[in-house]
C-alpha cells in the first residue's frame, strides 16, 4: 500500500481517478459483449434453412393459428431434445434450420403431451380427426380435452393473405402467388382440415425414421 502523498502506481493509478477506472471497465465490459451480440448479426449465415424447408401452405398456416388460438402449445411441446430417450421415442432430434420460417416458434417446454415436433405422417388424417373431435375414442386413458367445434368451424381466407404477407416482411419466402392464392386454398375448409394439414406437415422436412 501506497503511504498517501506517495505518487500512485499500477493499480492504485486506475483507482484513484474514477474517469479512467469508467473507461477501462467498459472495455473489459465491451469483450463480453462482443462475444455474445456481434455473432447475431451472422445468424442469417449461420442458421440456414435445412435443405428441403418450405413455408407453411396457406392451409397449413391457418392450421397452425388455430393451434396457437386453442391453447395446444400449454400442454405440447415441439422440440425433440438431443437425448437418446427422446430420439428413440420421437425421432431425429429437432435442429434450428427446421424453424427459421416459424414465426412465432412453437417449441415451448410444457409436456402434459408428447412432443408435437415429429407427428407428421404418424397418424392418419382419420385418426386425427377422430383424436382432435375426442381423444378417448382412439386413446382410451387420454386426458387431452376435445375440440370438437373445429370439425364444425368453417374459414373464409379473409385474412391469410395479409398473415403471408405480413410473414413475408419477416422474410418467410412466399410469392406473389402463394399470396394471391390464399383465400382459394383456404376458404369453405374446415377448422380441423388445417389444423391436420398443419400437424401432419410437422417435422417432416426431416427424416421421420426412429
Ligand atoms: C390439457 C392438455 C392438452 C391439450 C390442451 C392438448 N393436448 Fe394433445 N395430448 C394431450 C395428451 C395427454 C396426449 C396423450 C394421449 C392422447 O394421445 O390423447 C395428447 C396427444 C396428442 C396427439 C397425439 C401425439 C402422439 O404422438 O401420439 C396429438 C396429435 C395432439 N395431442 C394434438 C393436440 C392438438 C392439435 C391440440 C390443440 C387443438 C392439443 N393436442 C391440445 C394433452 C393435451
Amino acid at each position: 500500500m501506497a503511504h498517501d502523498n506517495a505518487p500512485a502506481v499500477g493499480h492504485e493509478k486506475v483507482e484513484r481517478n474514477i474517469g479512467l477506472m469508467v473507461v477501462l471497465i467498459l472495455i473489459v465490459v465491451a469483450f463480453g459483449g462482443l462475444a455474445e451480440i456481434v455473432p447475431l448479426f451472422f445468424l442469417k449465415d449461420t442458421t440456414e434453412p435445412v435443405a428441403g424447408l418450405k413455408p407453411l401452405t396457406a392451409l397449413q398456416l391457418e392450421g397452425r393459428d388455430i393451434y396457437i388460438r386453442e391453447g395446444c402449445y400449454t400442454c405440447h411441446s415441439q422440440m425433440v431434445r438431443p437425448f437418446r430417450a427422446e430420439t428413440e421415442r420421437y425421432g431425429h432430434y429437432s435442429v434450428a434450420g427446421e424453424f427459421v420460417y416459424d414465426h412465432p416458434f412453437q417449441w415451448g417446454s410444457k409436456r402434459t403431451g408428447p412432443d408435437l415436433a415429429r407427428v407428421g405422417g404418424r397418424y392418419s388424417d382419420d385418426w386425427h380427426r377422430t383424436h382432435l373431435i375426442n381423444p378417448r375414442d382412439v386413446v382410451p386413458e387420454s386426458n387431452m380435452p376435445g375440440f370438437p367445434w373445429l370439425d364444425t368451424g368453417k374459414l373464409d381466407g379473409e385474412l391469410t393473405g395479409k398473415k403471408m404477407q405480413t410473414l413475408r416482411l419477416v422474410g418467410v419466402p412466399y410469392t406473389d402467388a402463394d399470396i394471391q392464392g390464399a383465400k382459394a386454398a383456404v376458404q369453405g375448409k374446415t377448422e380441423i382440415e388445417a389444423l391436420i394439414a398443419y400437424l401432419q406437415n410437422l417435422g417432416t422436412v426431416i427424416s421421420n425414421k426412429r
